[in-house]
Parts: structure tokens; sequence; C-alpha cells
């Protein structure tokens, strides 16, 4: 049967929690189904009643770590500044390679974001709501521009300011700090400490604010506990994990918790790319096996061929195609030493060699690191180098325990989670696959380019269409044609952002 034919026999239909089916058009036609209703309840009952039934819910972070969204709120609210409102940042960066998820929801139905980016505002004592996008996202942007009108119009966001913001296309955009700083005008860099900062501009009459010219993250103050600071806390939370808001207040806590797992409850949107008959986007509860997961979305492996393994983006160790049948929970991948991530899975089969998988994700990360922590740049980078000669059938064992010695080096003082993404991804194929990568040292296999591991632009009839140009950015972030020897961090310490991104 042909391909097309199976895919009209396979629909996708799961959960519709957060991922409408059918594009919600107006906020005339969310309303008439129910939408605005989570924002009546959070009015009517107050910030302590929507953090009870937030925290109760056990809503874990969708942006990748899983952390408890009441908590997150709690500390901001409990850090509020004397003198500086709060604010609202919804990550609608989505960078991470293997996920199209949180543009699927925007697309289809922006105004339960907003909505639960509202009751968030309400709740913490924001005065400000900002979407960052990326500028690269013309469909998403469109619709969320008309959407925050929309929803102003309607009188949703009395007393708050509505607005989006149009970022860089770099991955670490959507590293929450770095978030915040480009929000403020400077690079995509990451501070030090989450979720503690200050707001999402200078505050200039802070008296310890010495350096609030600098476009460095480095000298950016934060807002800490311990009431020292005016510096007002941000509350960054991700797309679809503010989806999740509105029916939680309207439906409560154990309706939330009535599908998932105890600790792992509600549903997740899940993105399969790869070597799937099919690639999309579909929700499903928390729980559900990876393999259900894989052949309702993805259909099944090419026909003559079998999975042999998968990757959750670039931020987890890759999980073997044996354990396919892994109940798609925190705590389950936990137990396997590797985590959910987004739920964006990029699929493997025997076509693929791991080995030149793992050098592509390791010059993503290299090049994608901005250089502040010099091991996870530099020692990023020479991995990439030795992954890339294995790849092509050209090292000796020599340059295998070098990897083996970068490893140990390249998450030294990292600041963020990247270097540790590096570290993970690497040493789990290294390990899986160790016998491949012998096999290219011996030249018993054939030499292979790295595998572009890259960003999801579109989705289009059941394929992605990656970001192929991104395999041609220079470690230094231009396009040029060669590579300056510059960290971005040095490169770019001088000028402020926007510039040359
Ligand atoms: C390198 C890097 C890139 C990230 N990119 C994104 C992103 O594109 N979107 C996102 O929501 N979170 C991203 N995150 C996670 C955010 O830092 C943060 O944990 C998340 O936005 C918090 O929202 P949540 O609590 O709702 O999950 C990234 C993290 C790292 C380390
Ligand atoms: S760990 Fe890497 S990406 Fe993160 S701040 Fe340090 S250098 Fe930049």
């Amino acid at each position: 049967m042909r391909r097309v034919e199976r895919d009209r026999l396979r629909p996708m239909p799961t959960v519709t929690r957060v991922l409408a089916l059918e594009p919600v058009p107006t906020l005339a036609d969310y309303v008439a189904g129910g939408g605005g209703r989570g924002l009546e309840v959070a009015t009517r009952t107050g910030p302590d009643a929507v953090l009870e039934v937030v925290t109760a819910s056990g809503l874990g972070g969708r942006g990748g770590a899983g952390f408890p969204a009441g908590r997150k709120w709690s500390t901001v609210r409990s850090l509020n500044s004397p003198v500086y409102p709060s604010a609202v940042v919804v990550n609608a960066a989505e960078g991470e390679p293997g996920s199209f998820k949180d543009r699927s929801i925007l697309r289809a139905n922006p105004y339960h974001v907003l909505e639960g980016a509202l009751i968030a505002a309400r709740t913490v004592g924001a005065d400000r709501l900002i979407i960052g996008l990326k500028h690269t996202f013309t469909p998403e942007i469109e619709r969320v521009r008309r959407a925050l009108d929309e929803v102003r119009d309607a009188g949703w966001a009395e007393g708050i300011a509505l607005s989006y913001f149009e970022g860089p296309s770099e991955y670490l955009y959507g590293e929450e700090t770095a978030l915040l700083e480009t929000i403020d005008g400077r690079y995509p860099f990451p501070r030090i400490a989450p979720p503690y900062r200050r707001g999402v501009e200078e505050v200039l009459e802070s008296p310890s604010d010495v350096t609030a010219n600098s476009a460095s993250a480095a000298h950016v103050e934060m807002a800490a506990p311990g009431g020292e600071s005016f510096a007002p806390p941000t509350l960054a939370s991700n797309v679809e994990t503010l989806a999740n808001v509105p029916a939680i207040l309207t439906e409560g806590a154990d309706w939330f918790r009535s599908v998932g797992t105890d600790e792992s409850p509600g549903t997740i949107v899940c993105t399969i790319t790869g070597r799937t008959q099919r690639h999309g986007v579909a929700e499903f509860p928390m729980g559900t096996p990876l393999r259900e997961v894989v052949e309702t979305i993805g259909i099944g492996p090419e026909d003559g061929h079998r999975f042999t393994a998968l990757l959750s983006g670039v931020s987890n160790p890759i999980l073997p195609a044996e354990l396919l049948d892994t109940p798609m929970s925190h705590e389950a991948m936990h137990a396997l030493a590797t985590g959910l991530g987004t739920g964006g899975f990029i699929v493997f089969d025997d076509r693929d060699d791991l080995v030149a998988v793992a050098a592509g994700v390791s010059r993503f990360l290299a090049v994608e690191s901005c250089g502040q922590c010099t091991p996870c740049k530099q020692d990023g980078l020479a991995l990439s180098r030795l992954l890339t000669q294995v790849s092509r059938s050209d090292a000796t064992d020599d340059d295998l325990e070098a990897m083996d010695r970068l490893l140990d080096t390249v998450t030294n003082s990292a600041r963020c989670n990247l270097a540790y993404q590096q570290h993970d991804v690497v040493d789990s194929i290294l390990e899986l696959f160790l016998d491949r990568f012998q096999d290219h040292v011996t030249e018993a296999a054939p030499a292979l380019e790295p595998e572009p591991i890259v960003p999801i632009l579109d989705i289009v009839d059941g394929r992605a269409v990656l970001d192929v140009h991104q395999t041609s950015k220079q470690p230094d972030w231009t396009f040029d044609a060669e590579f300056s020897g510059q960290s971005p961090a040095d490169r770019l310490d001088d000028h402020r952002a926007h510039e040359t991104l």
C-alpha cells in the first residue's frame, strides 16, 4: 500500500487538551468554545487559590526540564520587588532540533496560551506580558500579533501591557535567562542562576547596578532571595505549559490528573521526525508508551528497515529502539538515565550511522555554545572536530581516548545546560555504539559526513522541513566563509545586541 493511502487510513486522534485539531480562528470562536473561563475563575478566586490549584495539579514545565509550575509561580510571587512590578515572558523560542510542538500549538490556538499567561501575570503580580518568538517564525508572529490585539480589545489584559518580541535564531535564545537578556537588548548569553532574576529591563536606579550598559550577561544583577535587591523577578514559561493553565482553573486539579501518571500528570505534545513514514505533532497522555507515539504519528519504519534508536532533541542521552516500550513520563525516562525533554523525538533506523549522528549533534551544540564558559566552547569544538574525523574514518585510537578526556572536561564551570547536553548525548552514543566508532577507526566503516542535526522550519504534508542552512553557521555565529577563531562572547562583547545577529 502506498504511503499516502496509509496516511489517510491512520489519522492522529489522541487527546486534545492543548493542541486543537482544527485551528481556532478568532477570540470570539475561542470564547464560544468555553475560552476565557479560566481567567474569570482566577480573577474571582484570587492569587492564593490559583497557586493552590496549579500546585495541586502537578503541572510540570513543558520546556524540557519538567520543573513544577506551581513552585515556580510561588517563588516568583514571593520575590516581588517593593519597587518594580514583575513580568511574565512566554518562551516561544522553540529551537530544539526535533521539536515543533510550540509552533503547532500557537498556530492552532494562541488564545489559551495568552489566557494561561494572563492568569500567571495576575497571580505573580506582573504588569507586563511578553511573548518571546523568533523573528523567523512568520506565521506564528502574525497569529500572536492578531491574538494580542483581540485580547487587548476584549479587555482581558487591563493593567497588563501586552507585547511580543522577535528574537534571533540562536538556539541559546530559548534558554530562559538568555531569552530575558535578549529582551533586555543584549545578546542571547545565559545568566547565572534561574529562576530568581531581575525583570526584563535593566533596573538603572538600583544602587548596585554599576554595569547596566554592559553587553555581557556576566555583568547583570539578579533578583535573589534575601531582599537586598529592588530587582523584580520574571516568570518565564513555555508555550505548552501555559496552554494547560486555563483548563486547570476551570476543571480543577483532579481533572488535570485524570490522565498521565502520578509524577507526570496531564498530557504532552510530541513531535516525531527522522526515519518514520510520516512526520508530525500530536498530543498524548503522559505515560503513553513511546512506541505508540512513534507509530501513531510516524506510522512505522520505512519499508524494509527497522528502528535503531531515538533522540529527544539534543538534550538527553540516546534511547535504543529496544526500549521503545518505555512509558513517556519524566520518571520512566529518568529511570533509564535519560530525559523526556520537549517530547520531540528524532528516530533513526538501520541506515543511520550513529557516529555521524553524534558528530552532527556535537557540531550543532559546539556552534551554538556562546563561549562564556571556555570548556563548553573550546572542548565542545575539539570534540566536534574529533567526531567529524572519526565519522570520516580518518581517526586513530588516540583520538577516541582524546574524546573521552574532552567529555570529562566539557562541562567544567558550565553556566547553563548546553555543555551537559554536549556531554550526555555524545557520551551515551559512544557507550551504546562503541563498536561502530571502532569500525571507523579501523576503516571497516565507510567515511561519512556528520548527519545534519538542525532545527525544524516547518512540517509540510507529513515531512519536516529542516533548517539545513544552520550547517554552514560558524562557531562565532556568523555565516562567513572562514571561522574567525573568536567565540560569540568574545566577538560580541563590545557591541549591543541585534546589531549583527
Ligand atoms: C540551550 C537551551 C535551549 C532552550 N530552548 C528552549 C526553548 O526554545 N523553549 C523553551 O520553552 N525552553 C527552552 N529551554 C528551557 C528554558 O531554559 C526553560 O527551562 C523553560 O522555558 C522554562 O519553562 P517551563 O518551566 O514552562 O518548562 C532551553 C534550555 C536550554 C539550556
Ligand atoms: S555552558 Fe556553554 S552555552 Fe552555556 S553559558 Fe556556558 S559557554 Fe554558553
